[in-house]
């Protein structure tokens, strides 16, 4: 089907299609869903937490049988621990590249100055470790850290590096928030293993973005989780190097979007199907109150389920979690857009206004504290085109418009990625808070690696 291709979306049959992989359900054994662990930081004061993250090679177990499979982690083999980062406080991340090339350590939805945002100017050469600063000043919310050197941000994050960042605040009331019981993260990526159980980038690679058939949840294929009270919260990460995923219930219930990339949306929103881009991020809470002990429910992505839940209790939890959207709604309003820029093209092709990527070029100049709107728009060609993920580095902003209407409910909230499909036009503001040099980019990461990148100079 056109959705299971990776982002094609008008695709006509043929060209650029070759070579697309379906996603397809796992024969592996059903395991027990791995919850990354909480980092413990060094040391904590009063105003400041201090972590280390070291990257390192490592093997990894993803089937039952045989093979262990070559990966790369962060503080561990695969993926990474989550990092708490409490709103108020300065956290210093003390980071260490433990390989044998060049990486960086992006903080992705962090409002922070573009000298510590970790893009491919802040490469880290092998052996060498370097101090970060982040003060933390923005909603609670899911966001996320991976490497972004030059030439190798795809595969590096193919082979396993992503981590989750949470932004804490003690104000957030009511919602779910026992970690591992009742709120869980879930990194969801589609993988491509050879047939020794390798994950061969250089094998696998495709110029629009590397798909794989097997999903994986938390690094792990076929997982189950058992849950305990009648409200789960799930925080959904799209970690796929170039798959739209189509998230929904095996039985065909819905389910509530409660947040975006950013933070909490303006409204709880009732979903029965979600899709995210890569990049893009859901919280979403799961009703558990009717099933029956004992009964299954799965998660699927595309319609393949992929993480099944099962009901063990009934615990009632504290608190109302709709008391956490008190608020009056944040209006999203229309107005002219302060710049355009126009996503073009495929494959090796991608631009940017024209462009590909010059680290030695600023393409934005904006002043701190100016809030803008821009315009995004993609731009098809004779074969239609693809749907590009837009992220921007250092903000997390509004989705005003989508070809002059107003945004979906399930968008009304902080974003610092948006879907952008063929033929489309979306407007997004944002304020430039923290000085620096910043990405924006196309979040298909071969996408991103081909040029489709720009640089923002915030001064
Ligand atoms: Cu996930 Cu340049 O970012
Ligand atoms: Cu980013
Ligand atoms: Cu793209």
């Amino acid at each position: 089907g056109d959705r299971n291709d990776g982002g094609m979306m008008h695709g006509n049959g043929g060209m650029g299609r070759e070579g697309t992989v379906e996603l397809a359900a796992s024969n592996e054994p059903n395991q027990r869903l791995p919850i990354p662990e909480p980092l413990r930081p060094d040391r904590v004061t009063d105003e400041a937490l201090y972590y280390t993250v070291r990257i390192e090679r490592g093997e990894h177990r993803f089937f039952n049988q045989g093979v262990s499979t070559e990966t790369l982690g962060y503080n561990g083999n695969l993926l990474g621990p989550m990092i708490e980062l409490p709103a108020g406080k300065t956290v210093y991340i003390n980071t260490i590249n433990q390989l044998d090339e060049p990486t960086s350590f992006h903080w992705h939805g962090l409002v922070i100055p573009g000298a510590e945002d970790g893009g491919p100017h802040q490469s880290i050469a092998p052996g060498e470790q370097r101090q970060v600063r982040l003060d933390i000043d923005q909603e609670p919310g899911t966001l996320w850290f991976h490497p972004h050197p030059m030439g190798a941000t795809a595969e590096q994050v193919y082979l396993g590096l992503a981590g989750l960042l949470y932004v804490t605040d003690q104000t957030e009331t009511g919602l779910p928030n026992e970690y591992g019981v009742d709120d869980i993260p879930l990194i969801v990526q589609d993988r491509l293993f050879t047939a020794d159980g390798q994950l061969d980038y250089d094998r696998q690679m495709n110029i629009d973005g590397t798909v794989g058939d097997t999903l994986i949840a938390n690094g792990a294929i076929n997982t189950t989780f058992d849950v305990t009270t009648n409200t789960l919260r799930v925080r959904l990460v799209n970690g796929s190097n170039a798959r739209n995923l189509d998230f929904s219930l095996s039985n065909g219930e819905a389910f509530t979007q409660i947040a975006t990339d950013g933070g909490l949306l303006d409204r709880p929103v009732s979903l029965e199907t979600l899709t995210l881009t890569p990049s893009e991020r859901a919280d979403i809470l799961i009703d558990f109150s009717d099933l029956s002990l004992g009964d299954d429910l799965a998660l699927q992505a595309d319609g393949i389920p992929f993480t099944t839940f099962t009901a063990r209790d009934h615990i009632e939890q504290d608190g109302d979690w709709t008391e956490a959207f008190t608020e009056a709604p944040v209006a999203n309003e229309s107005s002219e857009a302060d710049r355009r820029l126009t996503l073009f093209g495929m494959g090796n092709m991608v631009t940017i206004d024209g462009k590909q990527f010059d680290p030695d070029r600023i393409d934005i100049n904006v002043r701190q504290g100016s809030t803008e709107v821009w315009e995004i728009y993609n731009r098809e060609d004779m074969m239609g085109g693809m749907t590009h993920p837009f992220h921007v580095h250092g903000v997390q902003f509004r989705i005003l418009e989508r070809d002059g209407k107003p945004p979906p409910d399930n968008e009304r909230g902080w974003k610092d990625t948006v879907a952008v499909a063929p033929g489309e036009k979306v407007n997004i503001e944002m304020t430039f808070r923290e000085t620096g040099t910043f990405m924006y980019h196309c979040h298909i990461l071969e996408h991103e690696e081909n040029g489709m990148m720009g640089q923002l100079k915030v001064d």
